[in-house]
């Protein structure tokens, strides 16, 4: 008895690419590349997979990217491995594996690809989704602060998002924040029993995240809240003027939200996210900060660090029919008969080494049934390869839009196409 193949679906909340969405990512992903270019930014391309213990360490314990959201497994040899939730672990492990920072004072390293993380999929929010991010280390100058947040502000306006919201917040230093959780703490502690078990317990484990809390009982209560940045001292405080004022220099506009915690526990001093009213509940499309303590943290020399992330597929909700790339234009070739194909053949091999976009078929086909295909694939033009126009040593051009065919000697064929 036959049974029916199972037909497969990609897992939830991961997604094909496929044209014509594939054209905006990949001008996305020029774009991004420029500029990281104009900014003496260069690639690093890390492995998917990471040991386990990198995340847990980098990322922190108590967040919920790593009590919650990893996706972690062991592999044959027992080693708990998971596919990488965010980049920046990462990047600053291979900084420290191959003594990147040898080569120069400052590092400069961009990244884009898929990151993982097991949540509830919702627009917006994927297990499978993707960044393009860079890491600056090795100052923690404010100046490296106000050049990354102009390049992140730089980049999304030039891909195409105009409607979005700079925010922008001081975690201020090790001390500052210890002091000012305490202080929360306290704070918080008055209205217990306002808050559910599970907020109960981010009080105690993680306080921080209780502030970008979207239940609006506990955003009611956070109005009255002590602030971050009433707790700053005299070096985060110098750190946070120096920055606001290097933005306001270069006329990029931001608001304060001392709200930004950000969910990652290695931020201290400049936090900073892209907020969009078109995204709904996910309305952060890129998200930032310094990390001072990572490279330590991971094995490393004291390498200051500060950089951002922007997630594509919420970048891409943003910009919505905008920005459209147009599909290259297209030369079908048609033919009709052996010889004919044969000519076709060459033409479009030559064709294409002239760097031009060429489609046909492989077996012979009415004329009709390949004009229409050259009409789905929106060719602009169509060459005709006939046995009549053959024998002179001619094919058929066909204009697509106008309809106009006009005859073109076969060798003349690529010298045509190239000066258009
Ligand atoms: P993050 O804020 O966790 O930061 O992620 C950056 C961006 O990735 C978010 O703003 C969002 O656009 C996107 N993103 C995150 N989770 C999802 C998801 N489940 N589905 C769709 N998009 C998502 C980081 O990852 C840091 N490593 C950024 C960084 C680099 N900080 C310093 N350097």
């Amino acid at each position: 008895m036959s049974t029916t193949p199972k037909k497969y679906q990609a897992i939830s909340g991961m997604h094909d690419l496929y044209a014509p969405e594939i054209l905006q990512w990949q001008s996305v992903e020029d774009g991004a590349r420029q500029i990281f270019h104009a900014y003496g930014y260069s690639e690093i391309r890390m492995p998917l997979l990471e040991e386990t213990d990198l995340f847990v360490r980098g990322i922190g314990q108590d967040t919920g990217v790593v009590c919650k959201e990893m996706y972690t497994f062991e592999d044959k040899g027992g080693v708990s491995m998971t596919l990488r939730p965010e980049g920046t672990a990462s990047v600053v492990r291979a900084i420290v594996e191959h003594s990147l920072f040898q080569a120069a004072p400052l590092l400069k390293l961009y990244y884009m690809g898929p990151m993982f993380r097991h949540e509830r999929p919702q627009k917006g929010r994927y297990r499978q989704f993707h960044q393009i991010g860079c890491e600056l280390l090795g100052t923690s100058s404010p100046e490296a602060d106000v050049e990354v947040v102009a390049l992140a502000d730089h980049m999304v306006r030039k891909l195409g998002v105009t409607n979005f919201e700079l925010q922008i917040n001081s975690l201020g230093n090790q001390d500052d924040r210890a002091n000012y959780i305490n202080k929360l703490k306290t704070y918080l502690s008055r209205y217990a029993a306002d808050f559910g078990a599970e907020d109960r317990e981010r009080i105690e484990k993680n306080p921080l995240r209780v502030l970008d809390s979207k239940n609006p009982g506990i955003q009611k209560i956070l109005l009255a809240a002590p602030s971050m940045l009433d707790h700053l001292g005299c070096e985060a405080r110098a750190h946070w003027e120096a920055v606001l004022a290097g933005l306001g220099h270069l006329n990029i506009p931001y608001t304060i939200n001392t709200r930004i915690v950000r969910g990652l526990d290695y931020y201290g001093f400049t936090a900073f996210e892209l907020i969009s009213s078109e995204l709904g509940a996910q309305n952060a499309f890129a998200g930032g900060g310094r990390y001072n303590g990572l490279v330590t943290d991971l094995g490393g020399p004291d390498l200051p660090g500060i950089g951002f992330a922007i997630g594509v597929e919420r970048l891409i909700l943003c910009l919505g029919d905008k920005n459209q790339p147009t599909q290259k234009k297209i030369i079908y070739i048609a033919f009709m008969g052996e010889i004919a194909f044969a000519e076709a053949r060459k033409t479009a091999y030559a064709l294409r080494k002239a760097g031009l976009s060429v489609d046909m078929d492989y077996e012979a086909k009415s004329l009709k049934s390949q004009l229409r295909h050259a009409g789905k694939l929106q060719a602009a033009h169509t060459i005709i390869f006939g046995e009549e126009e053959i024998k002179k040593g001619t094919a058929m051009v066909k204009d697509m839009k106008t309809n106009e065919q006009k005859e073109i000697p076969i060798d003349q064929l690529v010298h045509h196409f190239a000066n258009q």
